[in-house]
C-alpha cells in the first residue's frame, strides 16, 4: 500500500496508519448504538463492541481464525436442543457463568452472618421435582452411598426462616443425572420445605465427580486445550423464600480430587463441606440401619434479603 507523504516529507509509521484505520471501524460501530432508545442496551452494546474489537486487535485475528470461530459457534448452535444447552456450557467452561454469578453476588449484604455464596446453576435442574417430607429421600432409585444432609435456613441476622423451599438435585454414582437417561425417570432430585423452626433434613447420595457433557464442540475445545471435563463432586441447591433473594448454589465434598480443577470454575472455599463417613451398620439419627457405609453433613443456609440485590 502506498503511504501518503507528510508535510515534512517523511512516511508516517505504517503501524500508526493501521491503528488509525482500525480505530475508525471501532468508533463507527460504537457511534451506531448512540441511537438506542434503551440506555442499558446502548451501554452494554457499546462496551461489547469496544472489548471485542480490542480482542481482535490484541490477537491480530486472521480471517481463517474468524472463519473457524464462526464454524465453532455454528456447531454450538446445532448441538443445542430443548434438553442440551451447548451455549450455556460454553459460557460455563469460559468462566463467564461464574463471573456473572460473582458480579451479582449478595454475600456483601450487611448482617451478622455472611449470606451463603452462590455458584453455577448448571443444565440439569428441572421444574416439577417430587416433593418430599422433612427427612425424606431424594434418591427414588438413583444409585450411590446414602448421605444425610441437614441444617437450617436463616437470614443474615440469624433469624431462622420457616417454609423456605429447598430444591436439591444431584448425579448418581455413575455420574449421570436422571435427565441424561433415555427413559423418563425422575431420580436424585426433590424439593422440601424448612420446618417451623427453620430446620431441614433429607437423605441424598454422597456426591461423586462426573464429566460435563463433552461429546460436542465444547468438549472438543476442552480436549484441544488439554483441559479435563470433570466437575468436582457436588450437590445442587436452589433455595427460595418470600422477601429473600433466590439462592442457587452447591455444596462440595472436602478432600475431593477435582476441587482445584473444576471444569466450570464453580468451587468456592465456603461451599466445601466435610461429609463424615459412618461404618456399615451404624444406626442413623432417624433410626435407619444401613448395611453399607453412609455419610452425613450439616449445611446451614443463609439467605440475603431481596433489598440487597445488586
Ligand atoms: C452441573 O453441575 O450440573 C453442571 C454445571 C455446569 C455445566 C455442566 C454441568
Ligand atoms: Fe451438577
Amino acid at each position: 500500500m502506498a503511504h501518503e507523504h507528510t508535510a515534512e516529507g517523511t512516511d508516517p509509521d505504517p503501524g500508526t496508519l493501521d491503528a488509525h484505520r482500525e480505530q475508525v471501524v471501532t468508533d463507527a460501530v460504537v457511534a451506531s448504538f448512540t441511537t438506542a432508545k434503551d440506555e442499558r442496551l446502548r451501554e452494554v452494546m457499546q462496551a461489547l463492541v469496544r472489548h471485542t474489537h480490542a480482542f481482535i486487535r490484541e490477537v491480530r485475528l486472521s480471517e481463517d481464525e474468524w472463519n473457524q470461530a464462526i464454524a465453532f459457534l455454528t456447531a454450538v448452535g446445532h448441538t443445542t436442543t430443548d434438553t442440551r444447552q451447548e451455549f450455556v456450557l460454553l459460557s460455563d467452561v469460559l468462566g463467564i457463568s461464574m463471573l456473572t454469578v460473582a458480579v451479582n453476588d449478595a454475600t456483601a449484604a450487611p448482617g451478622v452472618i455472611k449470606a451463603t455464596e452462590a455458584t453455577v446453576f448448571g443444565p440439569f435442574f428441572v421444574e416439577n421435582s417430587p416433593r418430599i417430607e422433612p427427612g425424606g429421600d431424594i434418591a427414588h432409585g438413583a444409585t450411590g452411598e446414602p448421605s444425610l444432609i441437614s441444617g437450617t435456613v436463616s437470614d443474615t441476622a440469624g433469624n431462622l426462616i420457616a417454609g423456605a423451599r429447598i430444591e436439591v438435585w444431584e448425579a448418581d454414582s455413575d455420574g449421570m443425572y436422571d435427565v441424561q437417561y433415555d427413559n423418563d425417570r425422575l431420580t436424585g432430585r426433590a424439593h422440601l420445605y424448612s420446618d417451623a423452626d427453620g430446620r431441614y433434613q433429607f437423605w441424598g447420595l454422597t456426591p461423586t465427580p462426573y464429566p460435563i457433557p463433552d461429546d460436542g464442540p465444547v468438549g472438543q475445545l476442552l480436549d484441544a486445550a488439554g483441559r479435563s471435563p470433570m466437575r468436582a463432586s457436588h450437590l445442587h441447591f436452589m433455595v427460595t423464600a418470600p422477601g429473600f433473594r433466590r439462592l442457587v448454589t452447591h455444596i462440595f465434598v472436602a478432600g475431593d480430587a477435582y476441587l482445584g480443577t473444576d471444569s466450570v470454575f464453580g468451587v468456592k472455599e465456603s461451599l466445601i463441606y466435610d461429609f463424615e463417613r459412618h461404618e456399615p451398620g451404624t444406626p442413623t439419627p432417624d433410626g435407619r440401619v444401613i448395611p453399607g457405609t453412609w455419610t452425613s453433613t450439616v449445611f446451614d443456609i443463609v439467605l440475603s434479603a431481596e433489598e440487597h440485590s445488586p
